[in-house]
């Protein structure tokens, strides 16, 4: 079965909203676990808009899965990643502009900023995935430059259509397929929901969805124990 992590940032763009103690992450993230999810994912922003970093270390005691941690290469970010040491730590762009993460990593125009990183995060015992676009260039650098694990950004398809989203969805499957011939482990997400994930569990060599925005949004109305659980009924439908 393709496995679950439920990112839990949007929780917290709740509490930021008013500054609260409340909706409380491990309180989230417990519930998310005991739905079966097999993995929580937090990003700490460099803004910090969601995620702060007194919830890292909170979530870190709690999480009784694995913690996947989303992170720019920033070096406050990766003194934290290297203090913590989460199971895994997913590398993604960063810009203080956008409303989401909106674009893959560009491993291969940044080998020489990124390989470092990913050796330490490495030496520490963390399992390190980079962000990518479905694009074979970048699939070849990640594993040039020693990630274990890619994690191909599913945005475009999700942000299209008919032909458009054929397309994306063709290339992420020739992205996985590379990948994993190269030896990688294979996980994607954003932008995924209840409505438009069928297409995607057809990729081959699928290890982890990532999926946060929808499953937080649904769990207003039925409780994040049960949005988690939605999710999961349809990846344990798939063969
Ligand atoms: N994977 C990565 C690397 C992300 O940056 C995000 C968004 O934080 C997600 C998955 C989850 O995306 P969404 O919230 O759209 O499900």
């Amino acid at each position: 079965m393709i496995r679950l992590g439920v990112n839990i940032d949007h929780v917290a763009t709740l509490r930021q909203a008013r500054r609260t103690d409340y909706p409380n992450l491990p309180e989230a993230a417990a519930l998310c676990e005991k739905a079966g999810a097999h993995g929580i994912t937090i990003h700490l922003r460099e803004d910090r808009r969601h995620i702060q970093d007194a919830d890292v270390y909170a979530l870190r005691k709690t999480i009784t899965t694995r913690m996947n941690l989303e992170m720019a290469n920033h070096p406050d970010i990766v003194a934290v990643a290297l203090d913590v040491k989460p199971e895994e730590v997913c590398m993604v762009p960063e810009r203080r502009q956008e409303l989401t993460t909106e674009g893959g990593l560009d491993v291969a125009g940044q080998r020489d900023t990124l390989a470092p990183v990913v050796a330490a995060l490495r030496a520490a015992g963390i399992t390190v995935s980079l962000f990518i676009d479905p694009d074979a260039r970048q699939v070849e650098a990640a594993a040039a430059i020693g990630a274990p694990t890619i994690e191909l950004h599913t945005g475009a398809y999700a942000d299209h259509t008919g032909a458009v989203r054929t397309q994306e969805l063709a290339r992420l499957t020739d992205a996985a397929q590379r990948a994993h011939a190269l030896g990688l482990t294979v996980n994607a997400g954003h932008g995924l929901s209840l409505e438009n994930v069928d297409p995607i569990l057809a990729i081959p060599h699928l290890d982890t969805l990532n999926i946060g925005h929808s499953i937080v949004c649904r769990a207003l109305f039925v409780g994040i124990e049960q949005a988690t659980r939605e999710m999961l009924d349809k990846l344990q439908r798939h063969p």
